[in-house]
């Protein structure tokens, strides 16, 4: 399948860090301008510090203004359609509403989901305001 977005995340892998895991992934984020910012996973030797491709991509796109996210790609050089892991997917819902299309790549063909099916009653701003009106009342 030709899709501009997933081969801007496979050309990501190639710059992963992953001398761990060997598991190199990508990630590629279209924001709503049309502007396309990449990331790949960074390890580090005490694993923790590892960096997963969405995060980084994430953090190409804020730091440059850019908050407003229209689609994410994803894929590892396995082309195994892996999704964005639990801790990608909250980072995402910081900036991104439920809407949010995340595609992942199976190599002939793609899987395509919602932020809000990979992360439904997420917490939010929204979740911690309401908590403080509750205690304010
Ligand atoms: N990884 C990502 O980059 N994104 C995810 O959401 C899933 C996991 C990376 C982290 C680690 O470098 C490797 O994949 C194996 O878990
Ligand atoms: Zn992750």
């Amino acid at each position: 399948m030709s899709d501009s977005l997933i081969d801007r995340a496979r050309e990501a892998t190639t710059a992963a860090h992953a001398p761990y895991s060997k598991y190199r992934v990508g990630a590629a984020l279209r924001t709503v301008d049309g502007s396309v910012f990449v990331g790949c996973n960074i390890e580090n030797a005490n694993y923790s510090n590892s960096l997963h491709a969405e995060e980084v991509a994430v953090a190409e796109a804020v730091k440059t203004g850019h908050r407003e996210f229209e689609r994410l790609a994803v894929t590892s050089a396995a082309r195994d359609g892996v999704t964005p892991c639990g801790m990608c997917r909250q980072t995402l819902a910081e900036f991104a509403t439920d809407d949010l299309e995340i595609v992942c790549d199976l190599g002939d063909d793609t899987a395509s989901y919602t932020l809000g099916e990979l992360l439904p009653n997420t917490i939010s701003e929204q979740t911690l305001t309401d908590a403080q009106q509750e205690t304010d009342r």
